[in-house]
């Protein structure tokens, strides 16, 4: 099966991103043919400092290696060193209905928060649908909000195929229920854009501020409480095992457990399960350049079935 999924490099990565979608990126690389990118075209839409996206970029690069991303195993690239994917997003673009992209959650919730309504930021998920059907995709992981832009991707696809005949892949999402949505420190949708997020390679300090701010009701100490739809035991059991979880919950029934000892343990937690990763990235951190190798080298991979998909487009479309 081919795997395709991408992340923007828009700042550090968190919880939401881990175990929405990196962790099951790592764990597909097992059997199955992946290409995993970084979404640096896409990040332009709200990024615009160089300095922060050239930082952010390798930031992503490290993090990706450090929870077991393999170079050997699958594609890792950055976005813009296929820059074919462009060339076929204006192609999907000029198939691509107005009325389906306005309907778009992700363009408006973005608008709302500021973010500049640009050309860009509308046409975002035609870019998307480029970089999913120009490696013939089949499978993409990725996290509920992206729900919807796989949607339009498909319906491109079928378009497309129904006018020039079949060309293209029609992929399927692939959401894991159980960490669909992993909330924030809000309870909301963990997300940058947010700003409740909980990171994954924060300090303990970082750590302590960020579970500081998890809001929870505010029942005493001494009250019995409800661990269903509670934020710290909900990001606690992402990474608890059957036997920790079962314990967290048997103390917030039975009473005398505070919120602050269990935002205690979910500290703890953290630390104990990124502590491997987190000494990885270190050492690579180290090495930039091994990670620019990394990434030139799986463009170049990338780019052989890009170019592949374009020619057959444009002989479709009559560009050639
Ligand atoms: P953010 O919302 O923080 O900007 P991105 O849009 O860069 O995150 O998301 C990268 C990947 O992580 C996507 O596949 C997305 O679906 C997933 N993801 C992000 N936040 C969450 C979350 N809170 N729960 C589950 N998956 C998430
Ligand atoms: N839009 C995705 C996000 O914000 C990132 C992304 C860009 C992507 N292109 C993709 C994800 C292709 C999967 C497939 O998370």
């Amino acid at each position: 099966m081919r795997y395709l999924s991408g992340i923007q490099p828009s700042g550090t990565v968190h919880l939401g991103n881990y175990f929405g979608a990196m962790r099951r990126h790592i764990e597909r690389q097992e059997g199955n043919e992946c290409f995993y990118f970084i979404a640096d075209y896409h990040a332009l839409t709200t990024i615009r400092d160089p300095q922060e996206m050239r930082k952010n970029v390798v930031d992503v690069a490290l993090d990706y290696l450090a929870i077991g991303l393999d170079p050997k195993k699958a594609v890792v690239f950055r976005q813009s060193d296929v820059p074919q994917v462009v060339e076929l997003a204006w192609v999907l673009s000029t198939i691509a209905p107005m009325g389906l992209l306005s309907r778009c959650h992700s363009f408006k919730d973005k608008v709302a928060k500021n973010v500049e309504a640009s050309l860009g930021l509308f046409a975002y998920p035609v870019l998307m649908a480029a970089d999913i059907l120009i490696y013939d995709s089949e499978r993409v992981p990725v996290g509920k909000d992206q729900k919807q832009h796989l949607e339009v991707t498909r319906d491109i696809a079928q378009t497309f195929n129904r006018i020039y005949g079949e060309t293209f892949v029609v992929p399927e999402e692939e959401i894991e229920e159980a960490t669909a949505v992993v909330p924030g420190v809000d309870g909301q949708k963990m997300s940058k854009s947010y700003s409740n997020t909980i990171e994954m390679f924060a300090s303990e300090k970082q750590l302590k501020k960020s579970t500081g701010r998890i809001v929870t009701d505010s029942k005493a100490v001494e009250e019995q409480k409800d661990p269903a739809g509670n934020t710290v035991y909900e990001l606690y059991s992402l990474m608890a095992n059957p036997a920790e979880r079962a314990e967290m919950e048997r103390r917030f029934r039975e009473g005398g457990y505070g919120y602050g000892d269990a935002k205690a343990a979910l500290r703890k937690k953290i630390l104990e399960y990124f502590g491997p990763y987190r000494e990885t990235r270190e050492l690579l951190a180290k090495d930039p350049d091994k990670v620019f190798d990394i990434l030139k080298d799986g463009a170049k991979r990338a780019r052989l079935v890009a170019e592949k998909t374009l020619r057959r487009v444009y002989e479709r479309v009559g560009l050639r």
